[in-house]
């Protein structure tokens, strides 16, 4: 078992959960997917009603909760890279991916006292090595990383990439209402007041935007070869 940690972070809808899966999966290491916690936290404030119809966040309620002990997270990584995440004794993998915690995620994760419990979770998970996928994984959670990779694509790209998933998925949205939402989000990202989205100085650029996952594997493999005596391929 390698015990490095690779830290990938950047902009939404880049491709950084596939590119870490398959990272994960050929080394042999830990995923860590820190999205999924900041939704786990969002359904558990969704369960508790600590999320009002109008999206008022009752913070006092869940940072109460948070310092109790009663938000209890745990993971299990799956033989194809990816991982499960459990809401105490339940699995939440698939629930936290709905369209009612999506809606309410972003303010939950502005919150300081939800970041510092995630970054706590992420710790304890992560510490003996992992490939992790997030906001601010090189900057603020690991920035001792061993390897950080910064993924960019041009908005347009990542756009159609969405249109595309989403038309997989049954629906039909319009290109310029999905442009729109990875903008906001890019915004709101990047202008968080703690730990926004920002490339570390020590940071590799990986603009995808015309590359494929294989590609990008290629690109990687150069670089774990060179530097770690590791390879992916
Ligand atoms: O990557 P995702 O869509 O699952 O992320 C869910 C939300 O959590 C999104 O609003 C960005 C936020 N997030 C964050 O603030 N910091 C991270 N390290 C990872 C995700």
């Amino acid at each position: 078992m390698t015990h490095i940690i690779i830290a990938i972070d950047g902009y939404s809808s880049t491709g950084k959960g596939t590119f870490a899966v398959e990272i994960a999966r050929r080394l042999g290491i830990l995923y860590l997917d820190s999205g999924a916690l900041y939704r786990t936290v969002t359904l558990y404030a969704l369960q508790h009603e600590e999320i009002e119809w109008n999206g008022t966040i009752r913070e006092r309620q869940l940072q109460e909760d948070i310092l109790l002990g009663k938000i209890e997270i745990s993971v299990l990584p799956k033989s194809d890279g990816t991982m499960r995440v459990f809401l105490g004794d339940e699995d939440v993998s698939a629930k936290i991916r709905e369209l009612e915690v999506a809606r309410n995620v972003s303010p939950i994760a502005t919150l300081p006292f939800v970041r510092n419990f995630v970054d706590e979770q992420l710790h304890r998970f992560g510490a003996k090595g992992c490939v992790m996928d997030g906001r601010d994984i090189g900057t603020a959670v690991f920035p001792n990383a061993d390897l950080k990779i910064f993924m960019t694509a041009d908005a347009e790209i990542r756009a159609q990439r969405r249109v595309l998933q989403m038309e997989q998925a049954g629906q039909h949205p319009s290109f310029e209402e999905v442009l729109k939402n990875v903008q906001e989000r890019d915004y709101i990202d990047s202008h968080r007041a703690m730990n926004p989205l920002r490339q570390a100085e020590d940071a590799i650029v990986l603009d995808n935007s015309h590359m494929t996952v294989e590609e990008q594997l290629v690109w990687l493999d150069a670089i774990l070869r060179e530097r770690f005596n590791l390879q992916l391929l």
